[in-house]
C-alpha cells in the first residue's frame, strides 16, 4: 500500500538519538544559547518529528517573506504560516551566521536542541499580523502574541537533543512516522483528519461521521498545545473526546492522537496549514467546516475553505472536506445543514459558546441535540475543578 507522501516529499526526521546526540550534549556548554519558552519549544519538536516537513528549522528569512507575501515557501511549496524564532536585538547581536546555538527552555534550564544560524533579520510584525492574521487588531489572541515577540527573528536548521513531556494523557502523542505506521496497519487507504481545539458537540461529530462515510478511518487529532486562556483545557477536551469515542463511534474506525501545536487563530491561513501538517501525519483528507481556527469576528463563516482555490490539487496533496455550519433542526428531527435543511432558523437549535458556559456553571446539560449527555456531564466536572483551584 503507498501511503500518501509526506508535504515536500520525505517526511523529515531532527531529532538527535544514541551516541549523536550524547555528542551534541556535550558542545552544549561551549555553545552560547537562546533561551526559548513553551510555544518555541512545542513548534521546535514539530520540526523535529517531521510534522511540519519539509521545515528542517526556524524560516530563514527568504523562506519567511515568500510565506508571508505568498503563502509559499521561496521554493514555492505550499506554507501559509511563518514558523520562526524571535529573539531580543541583543541576543541576536552577539551572534553570527555560520555559528550554531543551543536552544534552552526558558522554565526549566533544558537544552532543547541546537540551531545552526543561517540567517538573522528584522521584520514588520505589523505588516506579519495584516498578512498572515488579516489585522492588526492587539484584541486578535495570535495578533496579541505576535506583537509581544521581539521583531528580529533567526532562522536555521535544527537539531532536537530533548523532547518536552507531557504532563497528561502521553499514550495520545503520537510522531508522525508512528501515525503513518498506524494508518497502515489498520489497512486504512484513506484517512481523514480533524482539528479541533474544542470539546466535542454534535456539530462537529456530524461532520466527522458524515466524512467518515466516504473514508476508511477518523484521525482525531485535537490541538493541545498553548490556546487563549478562555478556551476549555486540553485536560478536560481530551476526556471529552475519550468519553464520546467509546459511547458512540466504532472502535477500529476512529484514531485518537494529539496534536501538540500552538494555536495561532489565524483562520484560513491556518486552514491550509492544519492540513499541511495532517498530510504528514498520514492523513489523505481534512476536515474544514464553518471558521476553522478563528476568532471572534475577524473572518467570514467559509473563508478558511475559500482560501484552498489558490493551490491545485496537486500542489495541496491533501483533499479538503468542506462542510457548511451545521445544526440540529427540530422539524427535521436530525442534525443538518442549509444543503439539507428546507426549514427556517427558528426551527434550528442555537446555543452561544456563552449560554453552554453558563448552563455547565449551573450543572445542567444543554440539550442532548447540543452535547451529548456523557460530554456535558465530563465538562460540568470539569467546570467545577476550574472552580474549585481558582477558590482555593
Ligand atoms: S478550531 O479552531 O479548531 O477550528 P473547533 O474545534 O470549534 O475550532 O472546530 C473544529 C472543526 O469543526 C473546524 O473545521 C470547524 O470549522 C468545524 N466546525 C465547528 N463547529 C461547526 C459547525 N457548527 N458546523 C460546521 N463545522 C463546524
Amino acid at each position: 500500500m503507498t501511503a500518501i507522501l509526506p508535504h515536500g516529499g520525505t517526511l523529515i526526521n531532527r531529532i538527535a538519538e544514541g551516541q549523536e546526540r550524547d555528542e551534541l550534549l556535550e558542545l552544549v556548554p561551549t555553545l552560547k544559547s537562546i533561551s526559548v519558552n513553551t510555544w518555541t519549544i512545542s513548534d521546535l519538536d514539530l520540526i523535529g518529528v517531521g510534522a511540519f516537513s519539509p521545515l528542517t528549522g526556524f524560516m530563514n528569512e527568504d523562506d519567511y517573506r515568500s510565506v508571508v507575501d505568498h503563502m509559499r515557501l521561496a521554493n514555492g511549496a505550499v506554507w501559509s504560516i511563518p514558523i520562526t524564532l524571535a529573539v531580543e536585538e541583543t541576543v541576536a547581536a552577539g551572534i553570527a551566521q555560520g555559528e550554531r546555538v543551543a536552544l534552552i527552555g526558558d522554565e526549566d534550564g533544558i537544552a532543547y536542541a541546537l540551531l545552526n544560524v543561517e540567517s538573522i533579520y528584522k521584520v514588520d510584525q505589523k505588516d506579519e499580523a495584516v498578512k498572515v492574521y488579516k489585522t492588526n487588531d492587539e484584541a486578535h489572541p495570535g495578533v496579541q502574541k505576535l506583537l509581544s515577540r521581539p521583531s528580529t527573528y533567526v532562522g536555521g536548521s535544527v537539531i532536537v537533543l530533548n523532547r518536552p513531556q507531557p504532563k497528561k494523557f502521553d499514550e495520545f502523542y503520537f510522531n508522525p512516522s508512528r501515525t503513518r505506521e498506524i494508518f497502515a496497519e489498520k489497512g486504512w487507504r484513506t484517512v481523514v483528519g480533524f482539528q479541533t481545539r474544542n470539546p466535542v458537540h454534535r456539530a462537529h461529530e456530524y461532520i466527522q461521521k458524515s466524512a467518515m462515510e466516504i473514508v476508511d478511518g477518523l484521525f482525531l487529532n485535537p490541538l493541545v498545545g498553548e490556546t487563549k486562556s478562555d478556551d476549555i483545557s486540553a485536560d478536560v477536551r481530551m476526556r471529552s473526546y475519550l468519553v464520546l469515542l467509546e459511547n458512540y463511534y466504532p472502535d477500529d474506525r476512529v484514531f485518537l492522537g494529539v496534536f501538540p501545536a500552538a494555536m495561532r487563530y489565524a483562520g484560513p491561513r491556518e486552514a491550509i496549514f492544519h492540513a499541511m501538517v495532517r498530510k504528514n501525519y498520514g492523513c489523505t483528507h481534512f476536515i474544514v467546516g464553518r471558521d476553522h481556527a478563528g476568532v471572534g469576528d475577524y473572518y467570514g463563516t467559509y473563508e478558511a475553505q475559500e482560501i484552498f482555490s489558490n493551490f491545485t490539487a496537486d500542489e495541496l496533496g491533501i483533499t479538503p472536506l468542506f462542510f457548511e455550519h451545521s445544526f440540529f433542526c427540530t422539524k427535521c428531527g436530525n442534525m443538518a445543514s442549509s444543503k439539507t435543511c428546507p426549514h427556517d432558523s427558528g426551527d434550528h437549535l442555537h446555543l452561544s459558546g456563552t449560554k453552554v458556559r453558563a448552563l455547565l456553571r449551573d450543572g445542567q446539560c444543554p440539550p442532548a441535540e447540543f452535547t451529548r449527555a456523557e460530554v456535558a456531564q465530563v465538562l460540568i466536572e470539569g467546570m467545577n475543578e476550574q472552580l474549585a483551584s481558582t477558590n482555593s
